[in-house]
């Protein structure tokens, strides 16, 4: 199973992921986090954000995630993924797969982000220090369709929370 959370920077992707992660470690179980700044660190060093970096960066957490699930590890994605076509293409990998693909819309509104501007990177791109920032000169389309969508202004972290576990624990049911 692939929990794949996608949003704008700064959405709370990161938040959800990891208080995702100490539920599910709490229940015994081992899931994988592969959070889009972590990545960048280090596998994807070599990669920027024009749109073909993105949908390489994307697709080499595509293809982690899938690896482990080769080995049954859930895996939990924060990235931003902006592009539609690009998580479609994970989708489908997983579908080939019969893997699980679980699309989180993390729905934090624009303004929020930029007012709350965690890394002060959004008052950055506004000024023309970064380019091709994610919701200023860069696209982001929100999934026309996705399992779950998490709106975190209308919601406590541990309500969110709770609603990821239950779509977790729907698909466990399923058995997929
Ligand atoms: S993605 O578009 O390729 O999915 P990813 O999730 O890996 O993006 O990385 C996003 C993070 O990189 C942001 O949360 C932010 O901290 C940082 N970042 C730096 N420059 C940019 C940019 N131009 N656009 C978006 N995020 C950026």
């Amino acid at each position: 199973m692939i929990i794949w959370l996608t949003g704008l920077s700064g959405a709370g992707k990161s938040t959800l992921a990891e208080g995702l992660v100490e539920i599910l470690r709490r229940e015994g179980m081992n899931p994988l986090l592969i959070d889009g700044d972590g990545l960048r660190e280090d596998l994807c060093r070599d990669l920027g954000f024009s749109a073909k970096d993105r949908m390489e960066n994307i697709r080499r957490a595509g293809a982690i995630a899938l690896l482990g699930a080769r080995c049954e590890i859930l895996s939990i994605c924060a990235l931003i993924s902006p592009l539609r076509s690009e998580r479609d293409a994970v989708r489908e990998l997983c579908k080939k797969r019969g893997v699980s693909f679980i699309e989180v819309y993390v729905s934090t509104p624009l303004e929020t982000c930029e007012m709350r501007d965690v890394k002060g990177l959004y008052k950055k791109a506004r000024a023309g220090l970064i380019s091709q920032f994610t919701g200023i000169d860069s696209p982001y389309e929100p999934p026309i369709n996705p399992e779950l969508v998490i709106p975190t202004e209308q919601l406590e972290i541990s309500e969110a929370l709770a609603l990821l576990k239950s779509k977790i624990d729907e698909y466990k049911l399923l058995g997929s």
